[in-house]
């Protein structure tokens, strides 16, 4: 599936501008590590793009509804497997780096994006790995965040949180330019 199919069938059950949002970050964060690791740059964009699908519309079945839509509609089962793995009470085993990164983009990639909101300039450009650090230590920032799974991301992939956040804030920044280019944007 490319890209492009999977952002439609998105389009098909979510409205909220907000999760739209969430999931391009999230997509920034899977594009920039399937590049870092030279792996299927699609897939993980695809994959990224269709995690939070029932979201919006089945919250209480959350994500076992989006298995079902993903299923239904003949995705790859590792695609649904990183999908299922993505919510911990799955108890999905995190087996391939898909499912891994999927994982460690999901809750980061918002949190940067909350980082980034509250600057005064309101963009990734001037934001640094010192300030992330900071809101993650301030409990009252972002409260939904739970930062346990940012560390577990992190390990999971293999490394340290201060690398997985200096990646990810990277890997936003590229894709913001990117985006606001065909006048969209993370932020
Ligand atoms: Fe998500």
């Amino acid at each position: 599936m490319k890209r492009q199919e999977a952002l439609s069938i998105f389009n098909e059950y979510v409205l909220s501008e907000q999760l739209l949002k969430h999931t391009l970050a999230v997509e920034a964060g899977m594009r920039g590590y399937a590049k870092k690791f030279e792996e299927d740059v699609e897939k993980w964009s695809v994959t990224a793009l269709l995690h939070d699908l029932d979201y919006e519309k089945y919250p209480e079945e959350h994500p076992k509804k989006g298995v079902e839509i993903l299923q239904e509609r003949g995705l790859s089962p590792d695609i649904i497997e990183a999908v299922k793995g993505h919510a911990d009470y799955m108890n999905t085993p995190r087996e391939s780096l898909m499912a891994k990164a999927l994982y460690a983009s999901d809750e980061l990639a918002s949190f940067i994006v909350a980082c980034a909101l509250v600057r005064p300039s309101k963009s990734f450009e001037d934001l640094k790995y010192k300030s992330v650090k900071k809101k993650i230590k301030d409990k009252a920032f972002a409260k939904g965040v739970d930062r346990e799974i940012l560390k577990k991301g992190a390990e999971e992939l293999g490394l340290s949180l201060e690398e997985h956040i200096g990646n990810m804030i990277e890997f936003l920044r590229i894709r913001e330019q990117e985006l606001q280019s065909a006048d969209q944007s993370l932020l």
